[in-house]
């Protein structure tokens, strides 16, 4: 089954609509996940072998505005700079573009994370996208249809469609019409995220080769569906209970088992840098001093810190540099 395929099973005629607006504006937060999406069932629709659990970072994604243009070409501008029209980025979102047809667009995105840092700047990129498109074309999609197209574009994107926790379910189907996201109706208002930036350099493997080769290659990896089985149902039951050291320790063992598989593929891949190890450690020592702090990595690396608003102060102390997000109050501080 081909991308092409879903979006005309989801659209149907809608896809002939020309743009019922001049231009069309939307944001999508980026999200970590607590429980990671790491491998494919179907390398074409980004379809995952398991599902996955994240959350969303308030203000921190992607804002785009998107409008039809008579040119050969899009324009694409990220963060007011004209991007190459070789340029992966650009290529990304043409190949993605070219999905709904043969029309050009001026596309103007705004992002306040590190482009290709592990800060899911895909996932924000293309869920903005879906829903600018969704509104300039006023396909009234409704947010699961949102969360499918999202995914064509990247897997993660399809829980960055909504804000709070969000549950990417991996499905069974093979045209992937049951694999979305999905919000989960709780909160957490004195949850914190740290986002501790060690390198905003491009990432040098891409999330989806090293995914790949570490399904084919990893015999790690054959447990890792089971890892996901059970990490699943303890952040379930922390985020009902709020029991922020069941969240923490679950999360952090989760991203390190992610870690676990591609180091033992082969070729390996090591998204750690000296600092990231480092860093790690100074967490660790925190924590053996009753700190309740945890960390998260995803392909990339820079870690993102859990913590609780009555421990901001120290933790601020610890790592000054630091940007720290609550998602629920949507509130960079
Ligand atoms: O959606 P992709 O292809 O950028 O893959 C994302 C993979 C991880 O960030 C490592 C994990 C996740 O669930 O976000």
């Amino acid at each position: 089954m081909k991308k092409t395929d879903v979006i005309r099973a989801i659209l149907g005629d809608r896809l002939h609509h020309s743009p019922q607006l001049p231009a069309a504006t939307a944001f999508a937060a980026t999200n970590i996940a607590l429980c990671k999406y790491w491998g494919k069932r179907d390398q074409e629709l980004n379809l995952p072998v398991t599902s996955s659990l994240s959350i969303s970072l308030g203000k921190k994604g992607a804002n785009t505005t998107l409008r039809m243009i008579e040119a050969d070409e899009n324009v694409v501008v990220l963060n007011g700079v004209t991007q190459d029209s070789f340029s992966n980025f650009n290529k990304k979102l043409r190949d993605y573009l070219l999905l709904y047809g043969s029309h050009h667009f001026h596309i103007e995105a705004e992002s306040n994370i590190p482009i290709a840092a592990g800060l899911a700047s895909s996932a924000c990129g293309f869920a903005a996208l879906v829903k600018a498109l969704n509104q300039l074309f006023d396909w009234q999609c409704d947010s699961r249809e949102l969360s499918i197209l999202a995914r064509l574009g990247s897997g993660s994107a399809s829980r960055s469609i909504w804000p709070g926790f969000v549950e990417w379910h991996a499905g069974v189907r093979a045209d992937g019409m049951d694999s979305y996201g999905e919000m989960l109706p709780l909160v957490w208002p004195d949850l914190c995220i740290g986002l501790v930036i060690l390198s905003d350099k491009e990432k040098p493997i891409s999330s989806r080769v090293a995914m790949q080769r570490t399904v084919e290659t990893s015999l790690l990896y054959k447990m890792w569906p089971e890892k996901v089985k059970e990490d699943l149902v303890a952040i379930k039951e922390a985020l009902h209970t709020q029991d922020f050291q069941l969240l923490g320790k679950t999360a952090e063992s989760n991203a390190l088992a992610m870690h676990a598989t591609m180091l033992s593929a082969w070729p390996p891949v090591n998204y750690c840098l000296p600092e990231t190890v480092a860093m790690m450690h100074k967490i660790w020592q925190l924590r053996g001093e009753g700190l309740h702090i945890y960390f998260t990595q995803d392909a990339g690396p820079n870690l993102k810190l859990l913590f609780l608003e009555k421990d901001m102060g120290t933790v601020r102390m610890q790592f000054p540099e630091m940007e720290i997000v609550r998602p629920f109050s949507s509130s960079v501080l």
